[in-house]
């Protein structure tokens, strides 16, 4: 399979990089915009786990204009390292820890977020339930967070699984949001479970004190949560957005989408730093991962060959900038390039 296959096969993946997005999501976050107009107004705003950055680059395309530039606050977080981007500070944590939150309010100068976005995905096993119920424990992290962060009347919008646990999920975000609706932008994959909460007008409860002691799920909760009648049971709005005749997610297009201009292969805009199949890039090329027929290379052994390999690239190439290499010494043209997602 050549490079330009993925290019036919997404065509938003194709698109990011021709328009210098790090991600394709960055078009799931301009589509949501454009039916909820969520930039509105906003001045300071949060993105929380926000590597590669594509997410990021919108806030700051949309947010950042002439005028506005000198006021906006951008925060992102991430566990992973991301390469910089103008405009934006970078947190590297993790959006379940109560330091975060603190590390985000210190840079809004105790102020409160407009806005909040979390396209928080955790790595996939493949296994539906294990995946649904660690991004249903993601998206309860991320709003925990919010609620130390978000002013009163500011908008939250988050990635969520429509899995089984969506009800209780729906319920949850309505304690805490006047309006809640469920949005899926044409670049998200019809296939996909993956689909955006959009949620309204930040109102607590009363006497309501935001707390990261117990951020998640607990599951102590009556299993026929989802079979609720009445008033108990909270059925969101759906609504597809994006141009619905644009380019369709789930289809394959030909390279060459318009007569007029030639089809030529756009590299990624940022390959990733130090992602965390890094390690598995290096032993692969390098045939250190474990074989049959033969003793496996102890980790160590691998970890010690990439640390030295490391040494000898910056001797080497002292020219190579941080951003285009890996901790272990890995070129990031090695690596599988941009996000998914
Ligand atoms: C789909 S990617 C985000 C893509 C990003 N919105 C973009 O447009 O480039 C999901 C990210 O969630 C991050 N993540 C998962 N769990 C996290 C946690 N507990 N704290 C912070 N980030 C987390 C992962 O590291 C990953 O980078």
């Amino acid at each position: 399979m050549g490079r330009s296959s993925k290019d036919k096969r997404d065509i938003y993946y194709r698109q990011a990089k021709e328009e210098g997005w790090r991600a394709r999501s960055a078009f799931k976050l301009l589509q949501l915009d454009e039916e909820y107009n969520l930039f509105e107004g906003v001045t300071r705003a949060v993105d929380l786990c926000a590597a590669p950055g594509s997410w990021s680059q919108v806030l700051a395309r949309k947010l950042r204009t002439k005028e506005k530039k000198e006021h906006v606050k951008i925060v992102a977080v991430d566990l992973q390292a991301m390469a910089p981007l103008p405009g934006v500070t970078q947190i590297q944590g993790d959006i379940t820890k109560l330091s975060t939150a603190e590390e985000i309010i210190k840079h809004f100068e105790g102020q409160s977020a407009d806005l909040v976005v979390c396209d928080g995905a955790p790595d996939v096993t493949g296994l539906h339930d294990v995946d649904e119920y660690i991004q249903a424990q993601l998206l309860l992290a991320a709003l925990n967070i919010t609620t130390h962060v978000l002013k009163k009347g500011g908008t939250f919008v988050a990635k969520i699984f429509r899995g089984k646990d969506v009800t209780l999920l729906y319920s949850q975000l309505r304690i805490f949001f006047s309006r809640v609706t469920c949005a899926k932008p044409r670049s998200s994959r019809n296939s996909s479970i993956e689909a955006f909460v959009v949620c309204r007008n930040y109102s607590p409860p009363e006497g309501y004190v935001p707390n990261m002691s117990n951020p998640l799920l607990d599951h102590s909760y009556d299993v026929d949560f989802n079979q609720l009648e009445g008033s108990n049971r909270i059925i969101v709005p759906f609504l597809a957005c994006g141009d619905l005749s644009g380019f369709d997610s789930d289809r394959t297009y030909p390279l060459q989408l318009d007569s007029s201009k030639e089809y030529s292969y756009t590299p990624p805009t940022q390959p990733p730093i130090h992602p965390p199949y890094e390690q598995a890039c290096f032993m692969r090329k390098n045939n250190l991962l474990a074989k049959e027929d033969a003793p496996a290379a102890s980790l160590d052994h691998a970890l010690s060959a990439m640390q030295l390999s490391a040494s000898e690239e910056v001797d080497q190439q002292p020219s190579t900038s941080a951003d285009q290499r890996g901790s272990h010494g890995i070129n990031a043209t090695d690596l599988p390039t941009l996000t998914e997602k």
